[in-house]
């Protein structure tokens, strides 16, 4: 907005919006400021003390109000009862939908299909736009390593590239390109940084991560959402080597806004200010004000130690004045380039758009193409096959929207049963659940499920974890399927009847020994409002798979952490050396047999690799070939080869690039995620596949933590997982 107002010289002047932010700023009293760096929780109908403190200028922020009406009078008071009418940011967690719910990031990731999450993201921001939000806090980009941190469910898994890719394409879809426009909400890089790394996958705890691991896993995704121009960040909850993100200078000022340039502002976590002082960072309140204040963090979320503090930190002189102008000019800033000091209001006819058919349909692809086929030797299923479908999430409209679901409408959901009942007609689908929920032991219900079974052709088994026990504060320990899941499972096998095992949940979980029983295994995570209809037509073959794992599936808990970027070590894993626990005579132990990294009663591998995902054709990769075998640090490499469908169905493939700096400064992973890219081919077809890799991506972060790209050989895979086997050899050069 450019605001035209007459200089002393009576020429005309165009006022930047940075201007006029700088002029409101010197017209505010220093409670405002403060106000301005104030954001609290929702509190209902607006009170006496909500009222209060709007109409004193003193907040700037509120989350989780969501009811439109409501944020309309808030911002009216605000706008035209306080001294500097500045308009509020409303903000909230719309991590994978609103009202329409969007699978779980972990499903979003499975896509590997960044346009389609953009899409997706866009579509959420537009209903939350309805509702009055204009401030998301999301994407979650926090690379995860431990499924059993709840949180899992909340990324986009363990690859720092892929989850670059997702929350760049999340940031685009809720930003658009044009933050003043309609249905567009500033998005939030949050944990920053390392929140995915708590020690032994519990909540809240510890991080641990040397600086070259920091910037070169944990990091790169949320530079390249600074890059994407997200507008906010904010830190993890997480103490960070000794120092608690909220109050982390080297995070978010020297690096942060120091090495990236960020321009935009920095909210704390919920409390996080105030919980420095549990972390033993802070002794009181002000301390911890003080340290979040220094480190660059513009507004602190519900907790209150700004509001009680700043003011007379500014007296004692431990904050100048001049200090809070600039951190006050970020949020204002934000407010300016969202247009609210022009349109703070949601007009009426544009409130509470929700769900509409094309959300819906989206909804249903995002879907489709989040659900991963991990085993198969009997889908598709013909339509008049007699099914039982069982299992506890068969028909739970809720648990299958997943966590972090504040405002999904459950009544729009379409679960397995009444998908598959409108796909191949209710009198084709007898239904019994066997358990009345994920974690329940009670075997009443054991009984109607056998009986459904030996009336039918093929099982359908919808397994998994309610939304409650995923998510934040949801760490586990045991990654079976909870309850009485595995003993209905192996009853109703006992039956000899071919067993199909959805699963829904929020985490990889250790399925490796019940998949026995199972003759299809589908991973559809929380699938969100259209999952029934996804799983359904897949199962029918209306659809077909094509998602692949964004993260390691361990064989067992003791595995964690595993994931496929890992360092080779000196005594690399041979798997011709691995010694079992339960073969090997007692004396073979003491002997050097088997020296070599893995567990003598777990082995090495995961239960499915990173990427790993069938489909209900068959994908064959040839002729690899390289446009030279030596390039320049400034070159791009081309890289080509053929895919063909070798099966007898359509089908999509993700077929995935991956690499390896063979010998560098410091050791680097045995294998990279490099590029991705979906192909659809039809039953015989061939097509050729490219890539582009530009020398510059393969650098990293060295002894000094400077980015480098060095000198030597490289090596290149192809394939349809990260065990792919095609592969090929290049050199770097500085000087060709
Ligand atoms: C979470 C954040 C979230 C905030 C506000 C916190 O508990 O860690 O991710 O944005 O709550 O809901």
């Amino acid at each position: 907005m450019l605001v035209a107002c007459k200089a002393d010289n009576g020429v005309e002047h165009r006022e930047t919006g940075e201007e006029m932010i700088n002029n409101i700023i010197s017209t505010l009293s220093l409670e405002e400021k403060v106000g301005q760096m104030t954001q609290i929780n929702s509190v209902g109908p607006v009170n006496d003390d909500l009222r209060g403190m709007l109409q004193a200028g003193k907040l700037g922020s509120m989350l989780n109000e969501v009811d439109v009406k409501r944020i309309n009078e808030i911002q009216r008071i605000a706008v035209e009862e306080s001294p500097s009418g500045i308009p509020l940011l409303f903000a909230r967690d719309v991590v994978h939908g609103f009202k329409t719910i969007f699978p779980i990031p972990p499903g979003l990731a499975s896509t590997f299909n960044p346009e389609l999450v953009k899409e997706c993201s866009a579509a959420a921001a537009a209903e939350a736009w309805s509702s009055g939000i204009n401030w998301n806090f999301g994407p979650m980009i926090d690379v995860v390593r431990d499924p059993r941190w709840g949180r899992i469910a909340e990324s986009f898994g363990e690859d720092p590239y892929l989850v670059s890719a997702m929350g760049v394409a999340t940031v685009e879809g809720f930003q658009g390109d044009d933050l003043a426009a309609e249905n567009t909400l500033a998005a939030s890089a949050k944990h920053f940084a390392g929140y995915g790394a708590a020690e032994g996958g519990r909540d809240y705890n510890t991080t641990l991560i040397p600086r070259r691991e920091l910037h070169n896993i944990y990091l790169p995704p949320f530079e390249a959402s600074v890059r994407a121009g997200v507008k906010t960040f904010m830190p993890g909850f997480n103490d960070l080597d000794g120092v608690p993100a909220s109050g982390n200078s080297y995070l978010l000022q020297d690096i942060l806004r120091g090495q990236w340039g960020f321009k935009g502002l920095v909210v704390s976590d919920w409390a996080s200010i105030y919980e420095m002082i549990n972390h033993g960072f802070a002794a009181d309140s002000r301390e911890a004000a003080l340290r979040a204040f220094k480190a660059g963090v513009n507004i602190e979320m519900a907790s209150s130690t700004y509001r009680d503090n700043i003011i007379s930190l500014v007296k004692a002189g431990k904050i100048k004045e001049s200090e809070i102008d600039r951190l006050v000019k970020q949020v204002l800033m934000l407010k300016y380039e969202l247009g609210l000091f022009d349109n703070p209001y949601i007009p009426e006819k544009k409130q509470n758009v929700f769900a509409d058919s094309a959300t819906l349909m989206l909804a249903e692809k995002a879907a489709m193409q989040s659900v991963v086929l991990l085993k198969n030797n009997v889908l598709p299923l013909e339509k008049d096959s007699e099914i039982a479908l069982t299992g506890p999430l068969a028909h739970q409209m809720y648990e299958q929207l997943g966590t972090w679901n504040f405002d999904g409408d459950s009544s729009l959901s379409v679960t397995p049963l009444m998908a598959m009942r409108e796909l191949a007609g209710s009198d084709k689908i007898n239904f019994a659940p066997g358990l009345r929920n994920s974690r329940s032991s009670d075997s009443k219900g054991f009984k109607k499920a056998l009986n459904a079974a030996y009336n039918s052709d093929i099982i359908v088994f919808c397994a998994g974890e309610e939304a409650i026990i995923t998510g934040e504060a949801h760490s586990r320990a045991y990654l079976d399927l909870p309850g009485a899941q595995n003993e209905l499972i192996k009853e109703l096998a006992a039956t000899g009847k071919p067993i199909i095992l959805a699963v829904l949940a929020g985490r990889p979980l250790t399925i490796g020994e019940i998949s026995e029983y199972a003759d299809a295994v589908l991973y559809a995570w929380h699938p969100g409002t259209m999952g029934g209809k996804a799983i359904a037509k897949i199962i029918y073959g209306d659809a077909d798979p094509s998602a692949k794992l964004p993260v390691t599936f361990p064989v067992t808990e003791g595995q964690i952490p595993i994931y496929y970027n890992h360092k080779m070590t000196g005594r690399p894993v041979i798997e011709d050396e691995w010694v079992h626990i339960n073969d090997i005579p007692e004396k073979a132990f003491q002997t050097s047999l088997g020296n070599t990294s893995h567990y003598i009663d777990a082995g090495f591998e995961p239960l499915y690799p990173f990427g790993f995902g069938l489909s209900y054709t068959t994908f064959e990769y040839s002729d690899l070939k390289i446009s030279s075998p030596v390039i320049s640090i400034t070159d791009t490499l081309e890289i080509c080869f053929v895919l063909r469908n070798t099966g007898k169905r359509s089908g999509t493939e993700v077929a995935q690039l991956y690499t390896r700096d063979i010998a560098a400064s410091i050791t680097r992973p045995v294998k990279e995620l490099s590029g991705f890219k979906r192909v659809q081919l039809e039953p015989g077809e061939s097509r050729k596949v490219e890539f582009l890799l530009p020398a510059a991506n393969l650098g990293f972060h060295g002894i000094d933590l400077e980015y480098r790209i060095e000198e030597g050989e490289f090596k290149l895979w192809v394939g349809g997982d990260s065990n792919a086997s095609l592969s090929t050899s290049f050199e770097i050069k500085n000087k060709l």
